[in-house]
């Protein structure tokens, strides 16, 4: 089971709109694919047409399976159907903000025999690990210990970022900040081994000369941890996110015909290029 955390903790840089997309495309080429809201934003959620304040009940997030007390869950009783046919979704919404108030009395507690915060997410997911090929899972814009849990149960890290300067030097204190952080967990026993890392560049606009710039001032400083190809900024991925929708649920007819099919081509090669690091990850390359 390849599990992909979809991270940084730059807001808006393209996150959920990357998880979703990916999610529904392994979807439709047969994956069993579980998506993961671990955002008490709750976007994917949204997306997925789970309004967080409504459509989800208490204990119905992922807190629910990595909560401390004794009204612990299985994973496998929250875990939800999307109408997207194929995929399941573990939905989000503010109570996950729990976990970030509880994990700081858990270790002051420290039980023995129960595992620590970073472990938890881990734990979770090795109770469904034959129901699913892969799981994608969309991280809150922080790094708190809701995002290192998700770092620890990945096998895979996708860091989207939106080709702009002050964006750019977010997530390099983001990675700063991550490696510092999880050196000290991995001394702690937390898996910090990954299949792969990749860094995706989103909303990119090709007439854009600053942005080309920093696309190149990227490929130089992390080469080959790149995904080649990117995603391109478009009218068509953010009209149909207001209606909640992916590019995969608007029809083409909803925009002029270049706009989308521009759009969908940006989309299959960054899901296409993906979809292999999770076949060579496998042994099938
Ligand atoms: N390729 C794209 N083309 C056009 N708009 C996009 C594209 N990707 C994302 N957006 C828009 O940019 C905004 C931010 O995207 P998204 O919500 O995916 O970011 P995020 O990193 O999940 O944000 P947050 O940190 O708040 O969770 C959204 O309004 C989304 O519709
Ligand atoms: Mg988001």
């Amino acid at each position: 089971m390849q599990v992909i955390g979809v991270v940084n903790f730059k807001g808006g840089s393209g996150k959920t709109t990357t998880a979703a997309h990916l999610a529904q495309h392994l979807t439709l080429q047969g994956y069993r694919v579980l998506a993961i809201d671990l955002d008490p934003q709750a976007s994917l959620s949204a997306l997925h047409g789970y309004q967080p304040e409504f459509d989800v009940e208490e204990n119905g997030t992922l807190y629910g399976a990595i909560r401390y007390d004794d009204a612990r869950r299985e994973l496998s009783e929250i875990i939800r159907q999307t109408y997207f046919l194929g995929l399941d979704i573990v939905p989000g919404n503010i109570e996950l903000m729990e976990f970030e108030h509880e994990t700081p009395k858990a270790l002051a507690m420290r039980q023995s025999g129960d595992p620590l915060f970073f472990a938890r997410v881990a734990r979770a997911l090795a109770t469904v690990q034959d129901r699913y090929d892969v799981v994608v899972i969309d991280c809150p814009p922080q790094l708190g210990f809701l995002t290192l849990s998700a770092l620890c149960a990945a096998t895979a890290i996708l860091i989207p970022v939106h080709p702009q300067m002050l964006d750019v030097m977010s997530m390099c204190q983001f990675l700063i900040m991550t490696s510092d952080l999880l050196a000290v967990v991995a001394k702690a026993g937390g898996n910090m081994n990954y299949d792969w890392m990749r860094y995706l560049v989103t909303r990119y606009e090709p007439g854009d000369g600053p942005q080309a710039q920093m696309v190149g001032f990227m490929r130089s400083l992390f080469g080959d941890r790149m995904v080649t190809n990117m995603m391109l900024k478009s009218t068509a991925i953010s009209d149909a996110g207001i209606t909640k929708q992916t590019l995969y649920e608007v029809s083409r007819d909803q925009f002029t015909r270049a706009t989308y099919d521009r759009a969908m081509e940006s989309l299959d090669s960054v899901n296409g290029e993906i979809q292999s690091l999770i076949q060579a990850a496998w042994g099938r390359a």
